[in-house]
Order: C-alpha cells, then sequence, then structure tokens
C-alpha cells in the first residue's frame, strides 16, 4: 500500500507575512535574455509593443512579477546607462565582455527597461556600477530617473521623451563586488558601499530601497563585513540607513561545480545531488541571519537572494557565454523547494529573483526568432504559487520528521511543503522529490473549517521531461483529486511531483 506523510498546519496561527518580491525576477544582458527574448525592436515582424515582445509579456503577466531586475549582473559593472538613452541610432555600441563577447548595440536602454516594468506591472529594481562606474554617474541616473521638476538630469529625461518621474524602489549598489563586480575585498567594498549610498538620493517621494552587493553561498564574512558597515551598537543597535538590504547569491548544481551536469541528461544520482544542493540554501540562509541578528537584531535590514536557480551545461550548439539551457520537471522541484525554504525565512529574508526570466539559466520562458515561445516546467511553479504572495505564512508540521532519502549520507525530505493564508483562502505547496516512492499526502488542517479544496498537480513519467515548441506541454499543470474528510485533505503524490491545494475556508 501507497505510504501516507502526514501533515498538521493550524491555519489560524498566521506566521510572518511571504513578501511578493520573494517571487522576484532578474533580467540580464546576457544571451538571448533581452535581445531576442524580451526584445525585438519595433521593425520585427513578431507582435511586440514599442520593441517588447507581445506574447513574452503576456504570459509573464499571468505570474503577477513583483519585480525585475537589470541590467546584471555581472554586465550592471560595465554598463554605462548614459550609452542607452536617446534616439536609438545615435547610441554607442560597446562589447558585452563578460557574455560572449559580442557587441552590445544599446538599444534596450532605461526608457525601454522602464517600459518594460510597466507592461508586466513589476517594480523596477535597477543595479548600478561600482565596478568601472563613477559615484557621480550612478547619482545622476536615480535623479533622472526619479526627480520631478527641474535639474539638469530632468532636463535630458524631458528631452528624450519622458515628462514625469518615474518610481524606482529597489536600488543595487553594484554585483559580486567580490568577483566581477570587482574582485573586493569585504571591507573595501564595505567602504564603497557607503560611499555610493550616500549619493543615492531619495527625490521627492521616490525612497530607495539600496541593496548592497553581498555573498556567493556562504561567505559570512562578506555577510558581516556589510553588517559590520551599517551596525551602530552604539545607538541603541539601529543599523545606519547607508543600505537597507544586504544580497547574497545561491546557485543549484548537482554538487560538483557549475555547469558541469547536462540539463536533460542527467542520472538519478546527478537528481538526487541537485535536491541535497537546493535543499541546503536553507542552511545558508539561517548562517546569514544569525550574521544578521547578532548586528542587527531587530530585523531591519532586509536579506535579498537577488540570484537564484539552477545552472547546467548550455544546450549543444549555442554560445557557452549565452548560458542557454533546457528546463525539465527538475528544474521544477528544485524551484518548489527553494520557495518552501524562501517561505520560512520569511521574516528576514525579504526579497529573491530568480536567474534568468528568458532563454537564460533558469527561465521561465524559451523563444525562437520564428515565433516560438514554450513555457517550462518552473514557470508552472513560479503560477501555482502565486497566491503566496503577501499572504501569511503558516507552518506545517510532519509529526515525527519527514521521511528521508540517503544521499551520500545525507538525508533529503522526502516531501516539502509550505502553506500561507490570504483572507479566508490558505494554498498550500508539496513536492514529492523520491523518484520511486509515491505517497498519499494527509494535510490535517486545524483551527477552521474546510468548505472547498481544489488540487493541481505538476509532473511526468520522469524528472528529464521538458517542453519543446513542438511538444509544449509535456509538463504542464493538471488537476489534482483531493478528498476532504473532517478538515482533513488528502491526495496522492506521485514520485517527483509539485503540487499546490487551494482551500476556501468557511
Ligand atoms: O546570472 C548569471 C551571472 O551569474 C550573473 O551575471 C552574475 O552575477 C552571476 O555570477
Amino acid at each position: 500500500s501507497t505510504p501516507t506523510t502526514r501533515a498538521v498546519i493550524n491555519v489560524d496561527l498566521g506566521g510572518p507575512v511571504i513578501n511578493r518580491h520573494l517571487y522576484g525576477h532578474f533580467a540580464e544582458h546576457l544571451g538571448r535574455c533581452i535581445y531576442g527574448g524580451f526584445w525585438v525592436g519595433e521593425d520585427s515582424e513578431l507582435p511586440n509593443v514599442g520593441g517588447i515582445r507581445t506574447d513574452v509579456v503576456e504570459a509573464l503577466r499571468a505570474l503577477n512579477i513583483p519585480n525585475l531586475r537589470w541590467p546584471g549582473g555581472c554586465f550592471a559593472d560595465e554598463y554605462h546607462w548614459q550609452d542607452g538613452i536617446g534616439p536609438r541610432q545615435d547610441r554607442p555600441i560597446m562589447v558585452n565582455t563578460h557574455w560572449g563577447n559580442v557587441e552590445e548595440n544599446n538599444h534596450f536602454g532605461t526608457h525601454e527597461f522602464m517600459a518594460l516594468c510597466e507592461l508586466l506591472g513589476a517594480d523596477p529594481y535597477v543595479n548600478g556600477n561600482v565596478g568601472s562606474g563613477t559615484v557621480r554617474e550612478m547619482s545622476e541616473w536615480v535623479e533622472y530617473l526619479t526627480r520631478d521638476g527641474d535639474s539638469p538630469m530632468v532636463r535630458q529625461r524631458k528631452a528624450n521623451g519622458r515628462e514625469k518621474a518615474w518610481r524606482v524602489p529597489f536600488w543595487g549598489i553594484g554585483n559580486e563586488a567580490w568577483g566581477c563586480g570587482g574582485n573586493m575585498r569585504p571591507e573595501a567594498y564595505a567602504d564603497e558601499a557607503r560611499r555610493f549610498a550616500t549619493f543615492l538620493r531619495d527625490h521627492g517621494d521616490n525612497k530607495l530601497y539600496r541593496i548592497a552587493a553581498g555573498a556567493n553561498d556562504d561567505n559570512l564574512a562578506w555577510t558581516e563585513a556589510l553588517m559590520k558597515a551599517v551596525s551602530c551598537l552604539g545607538c541603541g543597535n539601529k543599523p545606519r540607513g547607508f543600505f537597507q538590504g544586504i544580497s547574497f547569491h545561491y546557485y543549484t548544481h548537482d554538487g560538483d561545480g557549475i555547469h558541469r551536469s547536462h540539463a536533460t541528461d542527467f542520472d538519478d544520482t546527478q537528481y538526487y545531488r541537485t535536491m541535497i544542493k537546493a535543499a541546503d540554501i536553507d542552511r545558508v540562509i539561517k548562517a546569514h541571519r544569525a550574521v544578521m541578528d547578532s548586528y542587527d537584531p531587530a530585523g531591519v535590514v532586509g536579506l535579498v537572494c537577488d540570484e537564484w536557480g539552477t545552472w547546467w551545461q548550455v544546450d549543444e550548439g549555442t554560445n557557452p557565454g549565452f548560458l542557454q539551457q533546457q528546463n525539465t520537471l527538475r528544474d521544477a522541484l528544485v524551484a518548489g523547494l527553494h520557495f518552501d525554504i524562501f517561505h520560512s525565512h520569511a521574516e528576514r529574508l525579504i526579497m529573491a529573483n530568480i536567474a534568468q526570466t528568458v532563454n537564460v539559466l533558469q527561465s521561465m520562458i524559451l523563444t525562437d526568432d520564428q515565433g516560438g515561445l514554450v513555457l517550462t516546467p518552473t514557470y508552472h511553479v513560479f503560477e501555482m504559487n502565486k497566491g503566496h504572495q503577501d499572504a501569511a505564512s503558516l507552518a506545517v508540521h510532519q509529526p515525527g520528521g519527514p521521511a528521508t532519502i540517503d544521499v551520500d549520507g545525507t538525508a533529503l525530505a522526502q516531501v516539502t511543503a509550505s502553506a500561507s493564508r490570504k483572507g479566508d483562502t490558505v494554498l498550500i505547496s508539496a513536492g514529492n522529490l523520491s523518484l520511486d516512492s509515491g505517497t498519499m499526502i494527509d494535510f490535517d488542517l486545524r483551527g477552521g473549517s474546510v468548505s472547498a479544496a481544489r488540487g493541481r498537480i505538476l509532473t511526468a513519467d520522469r524528472p528529464q521531461a521538458h517542453n519543446t515548441v513542438a511538444e509544449p506541454t509535456a509538463v504542464a499543470p493538471v488537476e489534482l483529486e483531493v478528498r476532504v474528510t473532517d478538515g482533513h485533505l488528502i491526495a496522492d503524490l506521485p514520485p517527483h511531483s509539485f503540487a499546490t491545494i487551494e482551500v476556501d475556508l468557511a
């Protein structure tokens, strides 16, 4: 008989709110993310709004994308924003030395990015250039974007066709300053971040949430240096307001270093090692939180995971610098697992950005130049989970602990789950990570009565399953039968599956 997984959820004990910005995105000038992904140009035969591909926007609107980070990544630290404004034919060409060594014609610049955010309904998260830029350049970019009234930058913006100031809530102070952003040492970057932040002004009503470029994985010394740079233990523990958030980056692979394993051709060992690496982000977040707690016990400074996702070998025949990879059910399960963990850290973790939205790394969408568009399995997890945005988190207890799978001596929880409540609706997400064991999941809801429940499931006959233009729905959500009895929700979770259950409370 199928083993049962029991889980208890107290629907009347809401925890910290899951910030909608945990469902944020990242679009870099890298490979075919901007050019050939979002941007096709106004002269394209493909339907577009001012050069931005219409079907891409329509598909992404269904995800309720809360924010979009741009223009990089590593590209941000060699990007000079003044090159990307004014008439397109006059914009200078540069070389994108990080990504493919290709020419960048700057046709997608500040105005195009802000138009994209407006089309998506997403808040802009602009990442400034610390590595090869100046304080003046970054300060003037903020002025150009957000100042009203009259000033040199405002006059330039108006001359380029935009009267009103834009709202820009999030600002990144460089990227990966320990590496492609300038190979700095932690204390040196911490001082740079303070210096740049000083000149990132709040113009009018626009209040910037400044995010310092943080650690890779569990480089806690980096986080500590940044916390020291803002902490003020002598003044009631209230951090100084140079920057409001600190980022970190976390990529998932199968334990053997990035770009080693194939995106679709992997074995069971590589699958499980991937899940172990994905699950380990929980330890990494806890470690960053502990450092932050010691300098900022009130939790004022936010933790931001502004790059996460899987990183595999590139698709055969593509430019290795374009980081284009297929996306399977394995990637979807990584996304579901990350969200369960993100939800459990909702108190300190205020934003996360998947790398990247279109055609790069763990994308939502794959496009081709003939008008083909594929929604990846990862897209479906974002769509199925969108009800968690801004909902109160609910703890999910598996009595006695979850059943585990031994992976090279490390225990992987077979079933991971998270839940949230918004008004009288509860949303539960659950993943079964086992490759061969199904389970009957029994959610015991306490503290409220269930009037209806609707389930959806994302799975396939094998974890390597993926979508293509020829077969776009090989991995797509279908209805999941949920039996409701005495406040219990019972459903079958087959191997390698992800499910959501939406519950109406009476
Ligand atoms: O997302 C791809 C790259 O990964 C980003 O440009 C960089 O920040 C990271 O190393």
